[in-house]
């Protein structure tokens, strides 16, 4: 098959996940509350009044979920760290027992052979920061470079492979302009500053792995980048306004760009810049994380605020339980479009997956031929772009099992592993096998190259 043979033998084959997301133990040994734990208590603000509190309690089955990745034969696992479960309240003395936790799980991972992949920032600020002002305060970007210099001494002598942010985006246009992610604003002027100092932070954060680490840091920013498309012709400046709202806002500055002028314009709002912060954004990433799951159909809409725009459904796509179109030409189309226009060291597909309904069956496994078709698409997409020549090195499936997602709850299944919430049982589906399976040939095809 077409990916097997053009991927590289060196090929990271990943599965992602997130400390929220999976964890649980909200408040045993020490964790401090985040941002997401009272998020989750709003009234209304997650599908069944669901929380993370328990989640699938990796906490507790660690060892089982290293275990299945043993079983799907995993090189890399991407994790995220908890900021409150080893700074309670996001500064100051870190709470030991929260490091023994991270600690375990790596070298439980290296015994295993599975080379681990830390992201210190998957959206659960330390309530105590956000009750300081949170991201639109030019603290919490200092406090996120001490608290990554913590993470940088804990693990930096095992750790190689680092991400210091997830999303920006989500973070900043999603919690703080739609309102829809943690901490639920609807501020454009308080996103506007959060995203600044969302970068800000992951250049601190950058320094301080780099001057803390034991082991020389792989440092990467993780995006989430969809295209955008006009619905027509006089939409085009708006599908613009929507790729810099997405995609330029977030990549120029990483890459020495400064903010883009037009997007400055369309928010209006005064960036906190201070000298010296430009150079601190683009220090220059060892990798760049892409997540990748749609793409966006522009439509102008000056009746809404900027960047005044709405994305309109394909007629007739096909489309996961998200509601999001099935496109894997986007994710080929991204990966070029960074290669030729921001030329990274190296790009790694850091999230990709989809959401079914999926159901264990009579016979105790969940059959998943959607999940199936789009795990191989997606990967024909990355394999296709590795022949035209993008820097990809890797492919981390979201996601290792089902878990919280954020505002949907536990309704949305993206697992390679079922998750049963009652019983904490996981199984794997069929795509879990179908991806053991793809990693396993490619072993054997590169071990004995044509
Ligand atoms: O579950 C999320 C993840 O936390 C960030 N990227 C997108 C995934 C699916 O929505």
């Amino acid at each position: 098959m077409q990916p097997i043979q053009s991927l590289p033998p060196t090929f990271r084959w990943g599965v992602s996940t997130a400390a929220y997301q999976i964890e649980g133990a909200a408040d045993i040994d020490g964790r401090g509350p985040s941002i997401w734990d009272t998020f989750s208590r709003v009234p209304g603000a997650v599908a069944n009044g669901d929380t993370g509190d328990i989640a699938c309690d990796h906490y507790r089955l660690w060892r089982d979920d290293i275990a299945l990745m043993r079983q799907l034969g995993v090189s890399d696992y991407r994790f995220s760290i908890s900021w409150p479960r080893v700074l309670p309240t996001g500064k100051g003395a870190a709470n030991k027992a929260g490091l023994a936790f991270y600690d375990r799980l790596v070298d439980g991972l290296l015994e295993a052979g599975i080379r681990p992949y830390a992201t210190l920032y998957h959206w659960d600020l330390p309530q105590a920061l956000q009750d300081a002002g949170g991201w639109p305060e030019r603290a919490t970007a200092e406090h996120f470079g001490d608290y990554a210099a913590v993470m940088a001494d804990a693990l930096g002598d095992r750790v190689q492979d680092w991400a210091t942010l997830n999303e920006p985006l989500c973070s900043a246009w999603l919690g703080h302009l739609e309102g829809v992610l943690a901490p639920g604003l609807r501020d454009l002027t308080a996103a506007v500053r959060s995203s600044y100092h969302l970068l800000l932070g992951h250049g601190l954060a950058t320094q301080a792995l780099r001057s803390h680490a034991a082991i020389k840091p792989n440092v990467g920013l993780v995006f989430n980048m969809t295209p955008c498309e006009p619905a027509t012709d006089d939409d085009r400046d708006a599908a613009r306004r929507a790729d810099g709202h997405n995609n330029r806002w977030w990549l120029d500055p990483v890459h020495g760009r400064g903010f883009p002028a037009d997007m400055r314009e369309v928010y209006g709002v005064a960036l906190p810049e201070r000298p010296g912060d430009t150079e601190t954004i683009a220090a220059p990433l060892d990798h760049l994380g892409l997540n990748y799951y749609f793409r966006q159909i522009i439509q102008d809409a000056p009746d809404l605020p900027a960047p005044s725009y709405r994305v309109v459904p394909v007629p007739d796509a096909p489309t996961t339980a998200m509601g999001w179109e099935v496109h894997p030409d986007g994710l080929e189309q991204l990966l070029m479009r960074l290669h030729h226009e921001y030329a990274p060291a190296s790009i790694l597909v850091t999230e990709n997956g989809s959401a079914y309904q999926d159901e264990v069956g009579a016979d105790g496994s969940v059959h998943d031929p959607d999940r199936v078709a789009y795990l191989e698409r997606h990967l024909e997409a990355a394999a296709s772009a590795v022949r035209r020549g993008a820097p990809l090195h890797g492919y981390y499936a979201w996601s290792l099992m089902d878990n919280f997602e954020w505002a949907h709850g536990y309704d949305k299944r993206f697992g390679l592993i079922h998750v049963d919430y009652k019983t904490q049982q996981r199984t794997i589906k069929a795509s879990g096998h179908r991806y053991a399976q793809l990693i396993a040939d490619h072993r054997t095809a590169t071990a004995f190259p044509a």
